[in-house]
């Protein structure tokens, strides 16, 4: 299984992609959208603004310039409205067109920060549980591709550790 959670800052991180949790302006923002285009450096921001936006749950691509990674994937989560606004199917959605992008550009490597649980209010537990189910679908159908969910704090490290636990912690053979 190449599936893990760490905690850290994903702006550090190298690896062949990092994931942005944009908006669908792809013109930057705050939380870790400000800290990418703050660590990319200013040609991050014109080579968005040739993508000409990006719809929610879609992702486009990007080189990583000044970070230390190789490309950015951009993919604006939904807003959290209640969960009745199709939030959970656009929330899959985002993990799953950025890992075709990264799959697309010969990525071995992809970090995804926690798409949608600041800014745009999704529940962190119900985020996690599709970010996970995700990552190991994937996992289980592709062989060499190292994907990490980074926490960027300690409640959202519980929270997929939580699920992790939960879900895919791998049960120990019987003994007889
Ligand atoms: N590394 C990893 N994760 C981070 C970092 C970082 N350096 N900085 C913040 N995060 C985490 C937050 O703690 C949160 O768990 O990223 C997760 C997503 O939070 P936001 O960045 O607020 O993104 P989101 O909730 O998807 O809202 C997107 O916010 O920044 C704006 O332009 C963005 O309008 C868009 C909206």
């Amino acid at each position: 299984m190449s599936v893990s959670v760490v905690l850290g800052d994903i702006t550090v991180s190298h690896v062949d992609a990092i994931v942005n949790a944009a908006n669908c302006s792809l013109l930057g923002g705050s939380g870790v959208d400000g800290a990418i285009h703050r660590a990319a450096g200013p040609e991050l921001l014109r080579a968005c603004q040739a993508l000409g936006g990006c719809e929610t749950g879609q992702a486009k691509i990007t080189p990583a310039f000044a970070l230390p990674c190789r490309y950015v994937i951009h993919t604006p989560g939904p807003i959290w409205r209640g969960g009745v606004h199709n939030e959970a199917a656009l929330l899959a959605s985002c993990y799953r067109s950025c890992l075709s992008l990264a799959l697309e550009y010969g990525c071995r490597s992809v970090d995804f920060p926690s798409i949608s649980t600041g800014v745009y209010g999704y529940p962190l537990p119900q985020a996690a549980h599709i970010a996970l189910r995700e990552l190991v679908a994937f996992d289980r159908t592709h062989e060499g591709m190292a994907l990490r969910m980074v926490c960027h704090t300690q409640e959202a490290l519980r929270a997929y550790q939580v699920d992790w636990n939960m879900f895919y912690q791998e049960t120990k053979p019987h003994e007889e």
